[in-house]
């Protein structure tokens, strides 16, 4: 792949600098919070129901996955600096939710310091790989991804309501990272519009083989995955109705992009196999 500064003739580039720079300010003025300050750790519930701290143990597992995530995505985004400060960026933030998630399981007692690090130990023995190998079909899989993050937090967070006696600490952790999943997908919403006006055809065939191969980061990787996936239907935090119902639908109407037009496959449309963006 040639760096992507030589391919910046449209400027798609500069411009993702540029929103990589509104969305440091923004997340610098209205965004950052602290693991040790801003969550009630006194207000943890030592007997909240053990179905949500598994869910919880899931998504933190997924989390886990992190190095991969930088290690594997970065040779993607060399030679662009918006690219690249901002998945340093989005690294700091990823860290930061499974440090806080880590932290609730052992403070509420449902995982031990131990059982937590054996699972790392599981996690560094599987290896993730990129869903897609060019540097669009990471945006359009990231935006679609971090708005199904947002939606596996926010509707646990919505089980965690429904519970008898809840949990003010896991509550409040819930709803930053919330915040943040929601900020990544506005991201590379935005990005997706600057692909979309210089190659709207290619952009959509791109988005067509996201939206069809869809799958939630590791969760095939890691041990019960089966059992895990399950349970999350169960709690209807997630399923194939939610992806198209909660992301599929409302992303399309987002980017202004008709059902009739993404589900037509135009036979002069361009491939994606040969982009004629980066
Ligand atoms: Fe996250
Ligand atoms: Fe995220």
């Amino acid at each position: 792949m040639l760096p992507s500064r030589q391919l910046d003739s449209t400027g798609l580039e500069e411009a993702y600098y540029r929103l990589f720079r509104e969305f440091f300010d923004k997340a610098e003025k209205k965004r950052r919070w602290s693991l040790r300050e801003d969550i009630p750790w006194d207000q943890v519930n030592p007997n909240l129901n053990p179905a949500l701290g598994d869910v919880l143990e899931t998504f933190c597992t997924v989390e886990l996955y992190l190095p991969d995530y930088i290690d594997k995505a970065w040779p993607l985004l060399r030679h662009s600096r918006g690219r690249e400060w901002f998945h340093a960026n989005w690294g700091y933030e990823e860290a930061k939710h499974s440090m806080a998630m880590g932290d609730w399981l052992i403070a509420s007692g449902q995982r031990t310091e131990d059982q937590l690090r054996e699972v790392e130990t599981l996690v560094s023995s599987y290896e993730w790989n990129l869903p897609h190998d060019s540097p669009i079909g990471m945006v359009l899989y990231g935006m679609t991804q971090e708005l199904a993050t947002f939606l596996h937090y926010r509707n646990l967070n919505r089980c965690l309501a429904n519970e008898p006696v809840g949990d003010p600490a896991l509550s409040k952790l819930l709803t930053l990272i919330c915040v943040d999943e929601r900020a990544h997908h506005d991201f590379y919403k935005q990005v997706t519009k600057l692909y979309l006006e210089r190659d709207r055809g290619g952009t959509i065939e791109a988005l067509r083989r996201v939206v069809h191969t869809f799958a939630m980061p590791a969760v095939d990787m890691l041990a019960n995955s089966r059992q895990r996936v399950q349970a999350i239907r169960e709690l209807k935090i997630f399923d194939e109705d939610i992806f198209f119902t909660d992301v599929v639908r409302p992303l399309l109407a987002e980017l202004n992009i008709e059902w009739r037009e993404f589900r037509q496959r135009k036979p002069n449309s361009r491939s994606i196999s040969t982009p004629s963006l980066p």
